[in-house]
């Protein structure tokens, strides 16, 4: 009867499960896996003290149960107690020092605590003690790159990557950090490399697709698919605010949203604005006060949601940008975009839709990122994000029929401790604003 609990528990028939696990526990009370599988359980189902009681009871029947030390870890470290959850996986490794999810969660945790030499020292000792575990050089690899001091440290994750790989070929998440890595440092053509093995085990995946053209193993396509970029920040949602602001210095929304100000004046809630590629919502509490109505869309569904969690806007809709735009005419007094034309290449065909959603006199305000020459050039960079010159911008502002366009250069954000050059656009439609004479 406990198989079949755990057999049903691992298909996520929950009900199932945890029927079963009281069936035994009836017969045999105190069955030790019982008590722990069914504490993990009842965490999983959102009753985490439950799910504590019932995995410390397992404990004292069998007090040297590594994967139970570890399991109570886990409940300790999502509900935020990470001391405690330290404690238990120092018991599993005490009980069992093989054990490499206690080990690898241990180092998780001294990394969330911010005891970097220790958790360095954690994510090292893995594969030490696993050499044939693809994920412990991955593991490794990972902390290096989060963690970068000096170029070795990159260097050492694109050799802990490899290793991975060579344990496991079918490692994608293995062959996604490698490219990203090898573009980190600049070697383009070895990211080519693991974007083609990438891809030759999903062929079907847009992002090694994507990723491949933007180091310029395939022709780039004129603006990122649609399929990458819901890929691509469905599973950055849940990270992207800490990941932007805390590590990369993103500074896109606020100095999009002083530029606007400083035409737009003082703060009236009198303005329709859409947020283009809102994301997770960063802009909206910074422009909210000047608008009346403020919708914001997106292709992502997870960034979408985040943004409505924020709360401020009054309409989100997922949906393809340049679309979207040309559904709505005149719609609009503000179309403004922080970071999401930096996924057009061809910025022709948006232009031209946000022009036509704005009402007379209406502004359009984005950020791109820098492209340097005097050649009206664009470029689909190693980053998977598009580049654009000045004279080629200033061209598609024009052919879109913007007749006032400001642009000035500005830092967005930080790319391997670098500042990235960024354009702040800002263009006005023809004709008078509601209001004005
Ligand atoms: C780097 S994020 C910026 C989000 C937000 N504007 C900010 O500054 O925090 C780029 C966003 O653009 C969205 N995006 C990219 N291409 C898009 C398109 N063609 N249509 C709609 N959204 C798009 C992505 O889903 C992502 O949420």
């Amino acid at each position: 009867m406990l198989q079949q609990a755990v057999e049903v528990h691992r298909a996520g028939q929950l009900d199932a499960a945890e029927a079963l696990y009281r069936k035994v526990l009836q017969t045999r009370a105190g069955q030790p896996d019982a008590l722990h599988f069914l504490g993990v359980l009842c965490h999983q189902r959102g009753r985490s003290d439950e799910g504590i009681r019932l995995i410390r009871m397992a404990l004292r029947a069998v007090p040297r149960h590594a994967d139970a030390h570890n399991n109570l870890g886990n409940i300790h470290k999502e509900t935020g107690e990470l001391a405690e959850a330290e404690a238990c996986y120092r018991r599993a490794l005490a009980c069992d020092g093989h054990h490499i999810d206690a080990l690898g969660n241990l180092a998780l945790v001294l990394e969330a605590q911010q005891r970097f030499q220790e958790a360095r020292r954690a994510y090292a000792d893995l594969p030490e003690r696993a050499p044939q575990l693809s994920r412990a050089h991955y593991l490794k690899g990972m902390y290096l790159r989060r963690h970068v001091d000096e170029i070795a440290d990159l260097e050492q994750a694109v050799a802990c990557f490899r290793s991975a790989i060579r344990c496991d070929g079918g490692n994608v998440r293995a062959l996604d950090a490698l490219g990203v890595t090898l573009y980190m440092l600049g070697r383009r053509d070895e990211a080519v490399g693991a974007y083609r093995d990438w891809l030759a085990h999903e062929p079907d995946n847009p992002v090694p697709r994507h990723m491949l053209a933007a180091c310029g193993g395939e022709a780039a396509p004129p603006r990122a698919d649609d399929a990458y970029v819901r890929d691509v920040f469905d599973q950055f949602a849940e990270s992207f605010d800490e990941q932007l602001l805390e590590n990369l210095d993103y500074r896109a929304p606020q100095v999009l949203v002083d530029a606007l100000v400083g035409i737009l004046g003082a703060p009236a809630h009198a303005l329709d604005v859409l947020d283009a590629g809102c994301g997770t919502g960063l802009c909206g509490p910074l422009i909210r006060p000047h608008a009346r109505r403020l919708d914001g869309v997106d292709l992502s569904g997870g960034m979408l949601e985040k943004a409505r969690l924020r709360g401020g806007y009054d309409e989100l809709v997922v949906a393809e940008l340049t679309a979207y735009l040309r559904e709505r005419p005149e719609r609009w007094d503000v179309v403004l975009s922080a970071d999401t034309l930096v996924y057009f290449g061809d910025l022709g065909e948006v232009l031209a839709a946000a022009h036509a959603a704005l009402r007379a006199g209406g502004w359009m305000a984005f950020t791109l990122e820098a492209l340097d020459g005097g050649n009206g050039r664009l470029e689909l960079s190693s980053s998977g994000r598009y580049q654009h010159e000045r004279g080629y911008v200033e061209q598609m502002l024009d052919e879109a029929g913007f007749v006032e366009a400001r642009m000035t250069a500005s830092a967005l954000r930080k790319e391997v401790g670098k500042p990235v050059a960024g354009w702040v656009v800002l263009a006005r439609k023809g004709g008078f604003a509601r209001g004005q004479a």
